[in-house]
């Protein structure tokens, strides 16, 4: 099937590879010139494991294909993917204005039957205002289908090839026809493609990541109760976790979720609510709780120091908002920077993936090291800020040999206390006891 995906960013770019990957011909748009040029030349602009090897076999077999012309791009194309960005605006609902710009410009270039998918998380609504905008031009049919994507940095391409559900929000046959081909070898071990109403395929996604959000904050708040009544929040996930109506997975307290979909979908969805006169409370302790939590470590640093961190050296290990990908938006490790500096320390960071975003917004205020090990010389803590495999099992001889003091503030927990109270350092974590 001919493809056409507007919009290279995270979403745009693991859809049109994947997608590829299946034998598809793929053109992907983006106004973004110098973005294209890379890409033309088997620059590939994000980091996401598995992608490249995808990205550059498709291009090399010409499958997958570049250009900043949206006519040339969609000439042919049978689905249309609309994977743009969907910023908060200044109230917090998600601004339309890319979406509905290339859906006024698409109008009058489609020249047969098309299927316009909306690829973005988009408020309950947007696929009927995309409908609007698009056939104020349009000539031929089209059908305009939500097919919200729920794929993870660091395993989207696990996530895009073996979903474990495909939504797709149409009421047209013609289209469920088109969808139904298009995802058939993605789907072949059985998992569902769910079909619903546009609406209820724009809510279910806001649904799923207010809910993933919600279960981590609640976790986030027994972690805190924890540490308060003398409890260890280890035990309870694994306590709770273990009964199948609550779930194994996104139960792990920690200094809060960031990234670009929770903070941004919980924000909107809560205004959503709003706006029909609704008032959704757990949404609004949701964002109050995550906005405390981000910085929760810093009163520990500050009562462990007596109040003064005037020109105390503190290493900072993570600063992507989790492991395996260099995306540092709403990252807690950027709160932390800002609370450091403010209260007078000298801040020196590693991460294996995000240094060079971090660079990009907070420059040359923090220092960057090579390595983790370079970061502890003659610091007076650690501090522990993404939970990347190689943190997890460091050089504990060297790491002492390193650091001026023997404290660690695990936001991740990533150690046993009893492997650190063996080793003689004062270790703070989250939801468990001081050691
Ligand atoms: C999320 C959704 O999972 C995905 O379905 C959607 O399409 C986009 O948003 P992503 O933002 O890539 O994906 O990351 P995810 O792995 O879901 O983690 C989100 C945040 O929650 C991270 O900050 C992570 O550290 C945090 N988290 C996750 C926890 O604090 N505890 C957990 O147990 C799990």
């Amino acid at each position: 099937m001919k493809i056409a995906v507007v919009g290279t960013g995270y979403v745009g770019l693991v859809t049109g590879t994947c997608f590829a990957e299946t034998g598809n011909q793929v053109t992907c748009v983006d106004i973004d010139e110098n973005k294209i040029e890379k890409m033309r030349a088997g620059e590939i602009p994000i980091y996401e494991p598995g992608l490249e090897d995808l990205f550059l076999r498709n291009s090399n077999e010409g499958r997958l294909q570049f250009t900043t012309n949206l006519a040339e791009g969609i000439e042919g194309a049978k689905v249309i993917f609309l994977a743009l960005p969907t910023p908060p605006g200044e109230d917090g609902s998600a601004d339309l204005k890319y979406i509905l710009k290339v859906a006024n410009d698409l109008g009058p270039l489609l020249k047969d039957y098309t299927v316009i998918i909306d690829k973005s998380t988009v408020p309950v609504g947007t696929s009927e205002k995309v409908h609007a905008a698009i056939s104020k031009g349009a000539k031929v049919p089209f059908d305009v289908v939500s097919n919200p994507e729920f794929l993870r940095e660091g395993v989207a391409v696990e996530d895009f090839m073996k979903p474990d559900r495909v939504v797709i929000g149409t009421k047209s046959e013609r289209a469920k026809e088109v969808m139904n081909k298009l995802y058939a070898p993605l789907v072949r071990q059985g998992n569902p493609i769910i079909f619903m109403d546009e609406r209820s395929a724009e809510m279910t996604k806001y649904a799923a990541n207010a809910f993933l959000a919600t279960k981590i904050t609640f976790m986030n708040e027994i972690a805190n109760l924890c540490e308060l009544v003398g409890a260890n929040v280890d035990d309870i996930r694994k306590g709770i976790g273990t009964d199948s109506r609550i779930g194994k997975r996104f139960l792990f307290a920690g200094i809060g979720y960031g990234g670009s979909c929770f903070p941004k979908d919980v924000q909107a969805l809560a205004k959503t609510s709003l706006e029909n006169d609704y008032k959704f409370q757990i949404l609004d302790a949701v964002m109050n709780v995550n906005e405390q939590q981000k910085t929760k470590l810093i009163p520990a640093v500050q009562e462990f120091f007596g109040n003064n961190l005037k020109g105390k050296k503190i290493a900072m290990w993570g600063l992507a908002f989790k492991p395996y990908t260099d995306d540092i938006r709403e990252a807690p490790a950027l709160y932390n920077i800002d609370s450091l500096i403010e209260a007078g320390c000298e801040v020196h960071v590693y991460d294996p993936e995000a240094m060079k975003n971090v660079q990009s917004v907070v420059g040359n205020k923090v220092t960057y090291c090579k390595n983790p090990y370079e970061c502890l010389q003659d610091a007076d803590a650690l501090l522990i800020m993404t939970e990347w495999p190689q943190f997890r099992t460091p050089d504990f001889d060297k790491m002492e040999s390193l650091l001026k003091n023997k404290i660690i503030f695990d936001g991740r927990n990533l150690y046993e206390l009893d492997q650190m109270k063996e080793m003689g350092y004062t270790y703070y974590s989250i939801g468990r006891e001081r050691v």
